[in-house]
């Protein structure tokens, strides 16, 4: 089970949208997924079809009490075939003033303590945090190993990134949860030459730290929340379904990996060096990512750019052992099939990937 709490503490910068999408995403891969929403505002569970004021129980009776932890399964609402909610309610906003006399300790470990109830029930677990680092945050990054940091990619200002370098640091300082943190840039409107300055500036500050993908501004992601439905379902080949289907395929490539188990000299399998190309006027940055190499872009791979009759081409030089490769190009965080490749082989998400046959 990974636990994943999308935190900022800056409003409106995606994190619900984030938690609602991604989960989808990772559902429709055939994931089974826990949607913890920790923000009084509700607006995950309202995102997910459920009205909180319909609901007898919800987090709180989860929270408030010491033992209360292990009333979590009994709070769940089932709102798709592999999706779960631990709904909110504005009763939450309350929670903090509720505790204040516990210790820091136990008021914090609540929702880690809660989830560790449900055993292996979910494959993930994501939190949506409200836009201040409160309690409730607090108790979403003791629970969660890994953190995403939606950041608008629109309205960079240098407070903002303050505040999240912060956030960052209190992450590290202040708990002793090693959790790895991760910036998923949101609301981008590439038709800015702005934005694609400050993406390119998230980018230049945050390297590794950034996911490749970017989530563009689509209003049916606003739509979807509305009908209180991820996107996947909503409108599966809406940008903002593709945008969040490609962050869902870098959080599964992403966990540590197994290195392979040491092979003898004599079984290793012989490698073949072998070259694809990508040419584009526009493109600024252009990766490669397949089952070769974890879908983590341009891993183990050599990039060659040339400029030719005004285009630049990207030549991506592999060494694999004989066999078939499925791959897709990353240009600019899009994660976009190799247009001169005619060989596709349909992927679980639901769309294609270029295919690569090594002899
Ligand atoms: N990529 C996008 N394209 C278009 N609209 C978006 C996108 N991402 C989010 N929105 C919209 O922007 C608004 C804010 O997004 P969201 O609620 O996800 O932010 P938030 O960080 O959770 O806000 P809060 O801090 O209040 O919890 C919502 O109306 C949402 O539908
Ligand atoms: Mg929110």
């Amino acid at each position: 089970m990974r636990t994943i709490a999308i935190v900022n503490q800056k409003g409106g910068c995606g994190k619900t949208t984030t938690t609602v999408n991604l989960a989808g995403a990772l559902e429709a891969d055939g994931h089974r997924v826990l949607v913890v929403d920790l923000d009084p505002q509700a607006h995950a569970t309202l995102a997910l079809g459920v009205d909180p004021d319909e609901l007898d129980e919800n987090l709180y009776e989860v929270l408030a009490e010491p033992g209360g932890e292990a009333q979590l399964a009994a709070v769940l609402v089932n709102v798709s075939e592999r999706m779960d909610l631990a709904p909110s309610s504005i009763v939450l906003s309350a929670l903090e003033q509720k505790l204040a006399a516990e210790r820091q300790d136990a008021r914090t470990l609540r929702v880690k303590t809660a989830l560790e109830g449900l055993g292996a029930a979910y494959d993930f677990v994501l939190i949506d945090c409200p836009p201040n680092v409160g309690l409730l945050t607090f108790n979403a990054l003791r629970a969660a190993q890994e953190v995403i940091i939606p950041l608008e990619a629109s309205f960079f200002a240098i407070d903002g990134v303050q505040k999240l370098l912060e956030t960052i640091g209190l992450l590290s300082d202040r708990l002793d949860n090693d959790v790895e943190v991760r910036i998923l840039p949101t609301l981008y409107d590439g038709r800015t030459r702005y934005a694609r300055q400050t993406l390119a500036d998230i980018r230049e500050l945050f390297k590794d730290l950034c996911f490749d993908t970017v989530i563009r501004m689509n209003v049916k992601l606003r739509e979807a929340a509305r009908n209180g439905v991820p996107i996947s379902r909503y409108a599966p080949s809406a940008n903002g379904a593709r945008d969040y289907a490609a962050v869902a395929i870098e959080v599964e490539a992403s966990p540590p990996r197994q290195a392979d188990p040491l092979l003898a000299d004599d079984e290793l399998p012989e490698l073949r060096e072998v070259m694809v190309r990508y040419a584009d006027t526009r493109a600024g940055d252009v990766r490669i990512a397949g089952d070769f190499n974890g879908w983590v872009p341009d891993k183990g791979v050599r990039s060659v750019i040339e400029a030719e009759n005004g285009e630049r081409v990207w030549t991506k030089i592999l060494h694999l052992p004989p066999g078939t490769y499925q791959y897709r190009y990353v240009v600019d965080g899009e994660w976009r099939e190799d247009p001169v490749n005619e060989k596709t082989a349909p992927s679980p998400t639901g769309r294609v990937n270029s295919v690569l046959v090594v002899r």
